[in-house]
């Protein structure tokens, strides 16, 4: 025993206290304030010095049902329905405890073996999910914004002859990455920070339902090409952000094969709706991507941070990311997979673990019925907006974003913030089309038809 450890005693002891905090939580969760009030003398606290000897266990379980609980945003409230963001399943406190206990270093396969075969467990599911070949291969993220960015540097390694060497660094016109004005900004920062530079970024215009205009992609490719440039890659969304419109996939896919384009779906908010049959038709062009984002922190309601990057020829995203290196020698295996080789990271904590359990202990159908629901309830408030004099939807109801307007308001704060301090929802706000508005996203497997009846009533009045 040392210093770090808890005895026999104390870990029964905080096992006790950590099941009681969880089960208050869950139980207290319906009738909580979905956006705190901050107390903000006891935050500030927590910024007092850390203690030389150490307060002990019941004192930091007090804390953190004192200061921690109190001060934390309500995202599993039924209510809540800002971003594109869900309440954990319900496994994933304990998942997420035994992650913590074993730490797999998720690197190479000797430091995790087990971890090593449950990622490429969830990857082989995903990408069944969306169709891809076998050769797939992928890597689970911290989220879409960084699958987005690693599907990109894949992207260059693949089309920039040399890339590792000379990098961009070279005398060549430069390339142009294709997006839609709708796309998420997670492109933009991607193509910034990998040095494209957003002047070679063209957002371009979409149709009357928020989709890519494939039209203007060609025009715009075409005129690069006339400019010299060098028209690069096509970052197609399923489910933009604002309004959860899916671009015509196959479409854009027909435009990249022909001009020799690498095509990244950002599939980060409308992708996992694939695990239903019925969105085949919308959004089946997800397989025929080169790369695709995906994000169980969405809508498989793992705890954060869960993203997923998927290659459809996963021979190009190791040939991207594998270094050789003398002080780490591993084994091949033909069960294991080295997910150092796959990604940016070295050290990697065990995502897989968190996203596998859940679809173990719950099953496939329960998170395809959970999202089915979503769908349904989104259909629901939309109706139930157009029903009510002086309420506009400002946008087609696709996937789960139900956009409105109060006619005559151009300002929807004050609105929005009467709505998070009566605590009848929290929602967020949008522009679409220029048009300020207010945005329910029910990415939310807790919210219930009686949910969306109480928000409709206090939106009657
Ligand atoms: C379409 C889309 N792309 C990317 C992201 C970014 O994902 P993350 O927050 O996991 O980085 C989001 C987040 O809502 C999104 O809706």
């Amino acid at each position: 025993m040392n210093e770090l450890l808890l005895t026999d005693d104390e870990r029964a002891h905080a096992g006790a206290r950590l099941t009681a905090v969880l089960d208050s939580y869950e139980r207290g969760l319906a009738e909580a304030d979905i956006l705190p009030a901050p107390d903000r003398a006891k935050l500030g606290g927590l910024l007092a010095p850390m203690p030389e000897k150490g307060i002990g266990l019941d004192a930091l379980f007090d804390s953190w049902e004192d200061v921690i609980l109190p001060g934390s945003t309500a995202v599993a409230h039924p209510r809540f329905l800002a971003y594109v963001l869900g309440p954990p399943n319900g496994i994933a406190p304990y998942a997420e405890a035994l992650a913590a206990a074993i730490n797999q270093n998720c690197n190479f396969w000797q430091l995790s073996p087990a971890a090593s075969v449950v990622e490429r467990s969830v990857l082989e599911w995903l990408a069944s999910v969306v169709g891809f070949p076998s050769g797939a291969k992928g890597i689970l993220t911290g989220g879409g914004s960084l699958a987005t960015l690693q599907a990109l540097a894949t992207a260059l390694h693949d089309r920039v002859p040399d890339f590792h060497r000379t990098g961009l660094q070279r005398d060549h016109a430069p390339l142009v990455v294709y997006t839609s004005v709708e796309a998420h900004r997670s492109v933009d920062k991607a193509a910034a920070i990998l040095g494209i530079g957003l002047d070679n970024v063209r957002h371009v215009e979409t149709d009357d339902r928020h989709r890519m205009d494939v039209g203007a992609l060609r025009r715009a490719v075409e005129q690069d090409r006339r400019d010299g440039l060098r028209p690069w890659c096509v970052v197609a969304t399923c489910g933009t952000v604002s309004t959860g419109s899916v671009d015509p996939l196959d479409a854009v896919a027909d435009l990249c094969s022909e001009e020799g384009l690498w095509l990244h779906v950002d599939g980060a908010y409308g992708a996992l709706f694939l695990l239903s049959e019925s969105m085949r038709e919308l959004m089946g062009g997800c397989a025929r991507a080169d790369s695709i984002t995906l994000d169980p922190h969405k809508l498989l309601y793992a705890p954060l941070e869960a993203g997923c990057l998927l290659v459809r020829d996963g021979a190009k995203l190791r040939d991207a990311y594998a270094f050789d290196s003398s002080y780490l020698t591993v084994a091949e295996d033909p069960l294991m997979t080295d997910y150092m080789d796959y990604g940016p990271q070295l050290s990697r904590n065990f995502k897989a673990f968190k996203v596998w359990s859940a679809v173990q202990a719950f099953g496939v159908d329960a998170f395809r019925k959970a999202n089915e629901r979503t769908l349904e309830l989104a259909r629901y408030l939309a109706e139930g907006i157009e029903a009510i004099d002086g309420l506009t939807l400002l946008a087609p109801v696709t996937l789960t974003a139900v956009c409105f307007s109060v006619d005559g308001v151009e300002d929807h704060t004050a609105l929005l913030e009467e709505l998070a301090a009566e605590n009848v929802a929290l929602l967020g706000p949008v522009v679409v089309g220029g048009k300020h508005g207010i945005r329910a996203c029910i990415t939310n497997h807790r919210t219930t038809v009686e949910d969306i009846d109480l928000v409709l009533d206090r939106l009657w009045r």
